[in-house]
């Protein structure tokens, strides 16, 4: 049997991590400013958090939702303290997509309707209803396809304004990246975000902040939208919720209730996926990682800033993106391949930022110093090659 071959790979077999860094099967060490794709939030193989794990394997790792599972209700405790928003429900599920999927679905339960507003460049998810909120046709099967979901603009008020003066009762949702993960790090302002609230509470409709990767306080904040200082009616969150164990969630606002069977999942708030949770929590708080976020965050943008060969640096926290012009199309890989560097991209031209939310100073010098290096090689090779 073959692999199903839909993951365009590096050729390099990742075996060990600690921290902020992984080895390959050749013993050659990486600094990981990819995070696995925003999904170490405190780091690679925390102690705490394998310990965590391990106890709760040796006492339980499933068993269905027809029974208690006190676990869970710690989790939501947490959450609510860490997140700040003790008032809020969890359902829990397995991945960002799943946690999308149903806050689409709930917003409907919730208002009857079926009108959802997405919009450019979104990324929700690959399952049935979002990926059609997804802003990417090449990953839209027909079956998917639907009339329900609506691209508006992103950051375009006006749009947003008349798109609810036409359709008014009928939008159930709206969903929003606060700032976009796989569309490039594009960041919602603040009185995008604010008019989404305010449209919101005037029609009824339920504001689904998608906090699937700028969430869990990769920005700096628990919650990328809280920039705003508007609350959303659901968050959805994955990635970092695990520190790599597969578990995602939303949190819902009291005014959305609840009915037995109207969401379920099988695995979903399992024993073992709540430890593992719940321990990403604690260490958060316990270490300050949301504020180690942002100071290393805010170092990593001045520095680059610097650099003026990078366009358009943009982000917040530990969610970092910049342009990459023709002559620098090999830096992505040249870090990779000469510094052992992991970064992120966003096609066509972007490098993405995502490491864990522990990233020390003196990491984020070692990724300055190859970036410095790098982008000098290559801007003056490209200068040479021009004049040949
Ligand atoms: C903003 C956002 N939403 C949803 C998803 C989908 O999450 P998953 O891959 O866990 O289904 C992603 C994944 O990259 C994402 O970036």
């Amino acid at each position: 049997m073959t692999l199903f071959d839909v993951y365009p790979i590096n050729d390099i077999s990742i075996i060990k991590a600690k921290g902020s860094y992984v080895w390959d099967d050749k013993g050659n060490e990486y600094l990981d400013m990819y995070g696995g794709h925003a999904v170490i939030s405190i780091g690679h193989t925390h102690p705490y958090w394998v310990k965590k794990i391990e106890e709760q394997l040796e006492q339980i790792a499933f068993y269905s939702n027809s029974i208690k599972i006190p676990i869970q209700q710690k989790l939501a405790d947490k959450l609510g303290e860490v997140s700040g928003r003790k008032d809020y429900q969890l359902f829990l599920c397995n991945s960002g997509a799943e946690a999308n999927e149903n806050a689409l679905k709930l917003a409907s339960f919730y208002n009857g309707r079926k009108k959802i507003i997405s919009f450019s460049k979104a990324f929700h998810g690959r399952t049935s209803l979002a990926v059609a909120a997804t802003d990417n046709a090449s990953i839209v099967a027909p079956v998917n396809e639907t009339d329900n979901v609506n691209f508006l603009p992103f950051n375009d008020e006006n749009a947003l304004q008349d798109y609810f003066d036409k359709h008014r009762d009928e939008v159930s949702s709206v969903i929003i990246e606060g700032i976009q993960g796989v569309g490039g790090i594009n960041v919602a302002t603040v009185s995008f975000l604010k008019l989404i609230r305010n449209l919101c509470n005037k029609y009824n409709a339920v504001f689904i902040a998608d906090s699937v990767q700028c969430g869990y306080g990769r920005t700096g904040k628990f919650y990328s939208h809280d920039y705003a200082g508007v609350d959303a009616d659901i968050y959805t969150m994955a990635k970092g919720m695990g520190n790599g164990f597969p578990v995602a969630g939303i949190s819902i606002a009291p005014h959305i209730h609840s009915k037995h069977f109207m969401l379920g999942t099988t695995f979903g708030g399992n024993h073992l996926a709540c430890a593992a949770a719940l321990a990403v929590l604690e260490v958060m708080h316990k270490e300050n990682l949301m504020n180690n976020a942002n100071e290393v965050g805010n170092y990593l943008m001045n520095e680059i800033k610097r650099i003026t060969e990078l366009k358009n640096l943009r982000g917040k926290g530990l969610m970092i993106g910049f342009d990459v012009t023709p002559e620098l199309k090999d830096l992505k890989k040249n870090l990779l391949l000469k510094h052992h560097i992991f970064t992120g991209e966003a096609k066509p031209n972007v490098i993405r930022l995502l490491p864990s939310l522990a990233l020390t100073k003196d990491d984020a010098d070692k990724f300055l110093n190859a970036l410095r290096e790098e982008v000098s090689i290559l801007s003056k090779n490209y200068v040479t090659m021009g004049v040949s």
